[in-house]
């Protein structure tokens, strides 16, 4: 687009560019008369001239005799705007002020034939008017040869033709004194005022010689006049003028009408170049005078053949000027065309270089995105390939899985039978029931997990096949309800079954549906705490009947619902922790039913499980559908295999009245409340045992028992057990407490994340309880290595550090020094140190006694006792300045206190030592 503009610029720029730069003018010409021929022939003249200079323009106006008129028409003229005015003023006096006022305006003036009374013009082109009229004179003095009578026909008086006329007509009649002048009349230049005239005094015109008119026009007037009235052909009339052609002077000369005719130029041309040169800045005559003579029989020929060839001439250059003008527009075309087929020819070679280019760089974008292309495809192919593979490795993983989760249950139900008979013997029962409940409770929950990965496989691969029969939905939850009654009980919750709307007989699978409603109930139990609530309620919805499992239990986020019902799914937060497959297969079994299972929960407030089953048989196929005897109630493997799981463990209420105070305690944080037992039973021999099941709690345990150590599964609902020891190694109060991980999360990754959260062992399970213990011992030796360090010497440069965290090293450090720093201050307390460190007494005191195993005081006199012992073996002090250096408020005390400790006075403590 832009380029084409540019084209369309430079055509028309090239178009114009030969055109010399002609200003244009607009020259006013203001004439006093225009109707006859004389005045015709000016303006003839000044059009012609004007026509060999293109673009000025000439503004012409007609006074027809009046000299207002041709005052206002100046005035107009003016107002236009005009660059030049040519006037010929019809009276003298009365134009002069209007041609004053223009040219003092600053436009110029040119004054053509007739004048003004004023020399305040540009410049004036005319014949000599006076020098016309003495020709004449002259003219008729010698042809009536020096005597006779004359008359003279006027122009308009005032106007200076006819004044200077008559001045030079008279002046050359003086020297005639022979010659009369029998009367003068004002024919004021028109033909008919003339005729009136002479007739009113045609007296006068009887003994007459010769007249003398002072224009052509009133000369034939008189002529007529003199025929009219009869008198002698042989009556002289010379008129003014001479023009050539049709009723000019020279033909009137040519055919006698007329005596002669002084010859008076119109000087139309002469004033069109004047005007231009004054335009033009160039340089010009102020006067201008054009020459005169006079026509006669004598010479009227040879000037009518001249004007018959300057006619000619002027039609030859017009006929030119036709023909240089056609030729020029024929130029001007070709050149227009010309400039045209250059600049398409640059611009066409402009273009095609840039096709060219373009070309050959979508050549090169081509050529690479073929390779690039090329490359996705192989990688896409490979990706393919890939993922082929990892789905034929995943499918052969979890066939794998399948076959040995199946080959698992073998194993499992001879592990159950056995159990279950050495559970029936009492004595065995007293001896290890609390651990073969536990074993008991595992090998059903394994069960319950192989059953259900083996349920999954087979819906996967549409093996699992629907026998559905017509059942009594409510007597069918009752039962399952049943089961779980005692476990409900036991925890005070509120589990009941509501019936809004009985729906009647439903088609169901009774061996399917019982697995879903099984796992819904198990679910809730395990979520919902002690003297909670779990509603389950029927009720009938356009035409499908609703089955609600509501629970006021831990409830779950907004992310954990989104995939509550994907495959293998296990929160972070983990409150829908299980094997990740229980919820996403009971959506499948609703599935094949037709039906749907959907869920609302809110976090901390409850969840909702719905059921929604098609009412009626019509949903289902034949194949779908089966007799009763088909169905073999399996309800009972159901019940042990959901129900187990929440059978309370042997009561670990112990009694612990009599128990004996343990020196130190741990912190065990795990929501598994088998798990939770079973380590609290294997270390509450030894350590005192703190339990929390969420790492909220287990985070406000922490602060509030400050144990020795803390065992914290790294999932726990609530604060994540990572976190948890994030946020104690980096406080100042509990930075010190060794904190060993237990996960489930094995990978080498997590060991390493789990470590970088700075905790001191990451332990994986399933785990081996020796090596879990071994390390509880070691790191709790480790503290006793610290606080042995710290309480001991003097100095600690030089000493191998065993605190392993950075706070504790830094805070132990700080606390050092500034005891050692306020030594010598006898008022110096523990409230000096806590400010000084930025925590509370409390705080300070608990820290110091699991890092240190002391109290505050009991480590500053320490501090007070090693200095003076110090400054005894080395330095020259007597008892009493060391006394006061180290802050003791008298040698008395410092004394007792002394000997309490190292067994001699700090006297006989100087003499040992200078011995
Ligand atoms: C034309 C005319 C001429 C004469 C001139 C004088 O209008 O009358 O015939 O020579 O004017 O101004």
């Amino acid at each position: 687009m832009q380029i084409i503009t540019a084209f369309w610029l430079i055509l028309a720029l090239t178009g114009c560019s030969d055109k010399k730069e002609a200003k244009e003018y607009k020259i006013g010409f203001s004439q006093c008369v225009g109707s006859d021929l004389w005045r015709k022939t000016m303006l003839d003249e000044m059009k012609t001239e004007l026509s060999l200079r293109p673009g000025t323009k000439l503004s012409y106006a007609d006074a027809n005799n009046s000299s207002s008129k041709q005052i206002d028409q100046v005035k107009e003229m003016i107002d236009e705007g005009i660059d030049l005015l040519i006037i010929s003023p019809n009276e003298a006096l009365p134009l002069t002020k209007i041609v004053e006022d223009t040219y003092n305006k600053g436009i110029p003036v040119i004054v053509i034939d007739r004048k003004t009374s004023s020399a305040l013009y540009t410049a004036y082109v005319g014949a000599e008017n006076y020098q016309v009229g003495k020709i004449a004179g002259e003219y008729l003095a010698n042809s009536l040869k020096g005597s006779g009578n004359v008359i003279e026909v006027m122009g308009l008086p005032g106007s200076s033709p006819a004044i200077e006329r008559d001045k030079g007509f008279t002046d050359a009649l003086k020297k005639h004194p022979q010659i009369k002048i029998n009367g003068q009349f004002y024919g004021d230049w028109l033909g008919e005022n003339t005729e009136i005239e002479l007739l009113k005094n045609k007296d006068k015109l009887k003994n007459v010689d010769a007249i003398f008119a002072h224009n052509d026009v009133m000369a034939t007037s008189t002529r007529k006049v003199l025929q009219k009235l009869g008198f002698s052909h042989q009556i002289q009339v010379i008129g003014v003028d001479a023009l050539p052609g049709n009723g000019g002077g020279l033909n009137l000369v040519s055919n006698q009408t007329l005596t002669a005719s002084v010859l008076y130029p119109t000087g139309g041309k002469e004033a069109i170049n004047i005007a231009m040169r004054i335009l033009n800045k160039e340089s010009f005559s102020k006067e201008n005078i054009l020459q005169t003579v006079v026509i006669d029989s004598s010479n009227v020929q040879l000037m009518k053949l001249q004007w018959a060839r300057i006619n000619s001439q002027q039609s030859d250059i017009e006929r030119q000027q036709t023909l240089l003008a056609d030729q020029f527009k024929v130029y001007n075309s070709q050149r227009l065309v010309l400039n045209f087929i250059v600049i398409t020819l640059v611009l066409a070679v402009v273009f095609g270089g840039l096709a060219f280019h373009a070309l050959l760089e979508n050549r090169k974008i081509n050529k690479s995105l073929e390779l690039k292309n090329t490359e996705i495809l192989n990688q896409r192919n490979q990706l393919i390939e890939m993922s082929e593979k990892a789905q034929a490795a995943t499918e052969a993983k979890l066939n794998f899985f399948t076959n040995i989760s199946h080959e698992f249950r073998t194993p499992l139900t001879l592990i159950l039978s056995p159990l279950e008979d050495l559970l029936k013997n009492e004595k065995i029962k007293l001896a290890a029931g609390s651990n073969l409940k536990l074993i008991y409770k595992n090998v059903y929950r394994l069960l319950r997990l192989v059953n259900q990965l083996m349920d999954y496989r087979k819906i996967e691969h549409k093996k699992f096949k629907l026998h559905a029969t017509a059942n009594n939905l409510i007597d069918f939850i009752k039962e399952i309800l049943d089961s779980f009654k005692h476990s409900a009980e036991k925890r005070n919750i509120d589990l009941r079954l509501i019936v809004k709307e009985s729906p009647g007989v439903v088609w169901f699978d009774v061996n399917i549906l019982d697995k879903v409603i099984f796992n819904l109930l198990s679910n809730a139990l395990k979520f919902t705490s002690d003297n909670g609530r779990i509603y389950i309620s029927i009720g009938k919805m356009e035409g499908t009947v609703h089955i609600d499992v509501e629970d006021n239990g831990v409830g779950m986020t907004d992310t954990e619902l989104k995939h509550i019902f994907d495959q293998f799914y296990q929160s972070e937060l983990n409150y829908s922790r299980g094997s990740g497959l229980g919820l996403s297969l009971s959506k499948e079994l609703i599935l094949l039913h037709k039906g749907n299972i959907s869920v609302t929960s809110k976090k901390w407030q409850g969840t909702t499980f719905t059921i929604a089953l098609p009412l009626g048989e019509d949903h289902l196929t034949n194949n779908e559908k089966a007799t009763q005897e088909h169905q073999s109630a399996k309800l009972y493997d159901q019940v042990k295999i959901y129900t187990t799981e929440h059978d309370q463990a042997v009561s670990n209420e112990k009694d612990r009245t009599f128990e004996h105070i343990k020196d130190q305690s741990i912190l065990i944080i795990e929501d598994n409340q088998d798990l939770l037992d079973y380590l609290t039973h294997k270390f509450e021999t030894t350590f005192e045992i703190f339990t929390a099941s969420t790492g909220t709690n287990g985070l406000a345990e922490a602060y509030e028992k400050i144990p020795d150590l803390i065992i914290t599964d790294v999932v726990v609902p609530g604060i994540s057990g990572k976190n948890l020891t994030h946020q104690l190694k980096s406080d100042i109060r509990t930075s010190h407490i060794p904190i060993i991980l237990l996960t489930a999360q094995g990978s080498i990754e997590q060991q390493v994340n789990g470590i970088q959260s700075m905790a001191d062992v990451y332990i994986t399970k399933p785990f081996n309880f020796e090596y879990l213990q071994a390390n509880v011992e070691n790191l709790i030796k480790n503290r006793v290595i610290l606080k042995e360090h710290y309480s001991s010497d003097i100095s600690s440069s030089g000493v191998k550090r065993t605190a392993n965290n950075l706070i504790d090293k830094k805070f132990l450090n700080d606390f050092a020094g500034i005891v050692e720093h306020n030594l010598s201050n006898e008022h110096f307390s523990v409230d000096d140190i806590s400010k000084a460190i930025g925590i509370s007494r409390v705080q300070l005191y608990r820290k110091i006694k699991a890092l240190l195993n002391c109290s505050i005081t009991d480590y500053i006199l320490n501090r007070r006792l090693k200095k003076a012992k110090y400054y005894l073996s080395n330095e020259e002090y007597s008892i009493s300045e060391i006394t006061y250096m180290v802050g003791i408020s008298s040698p008395t005390y410092f004394s007792t206190i002394f000997k309490n400790k190292y067994g001699m006075t700090p006297t006989e403590y100087k003499k040992t030592r200078l011995q």
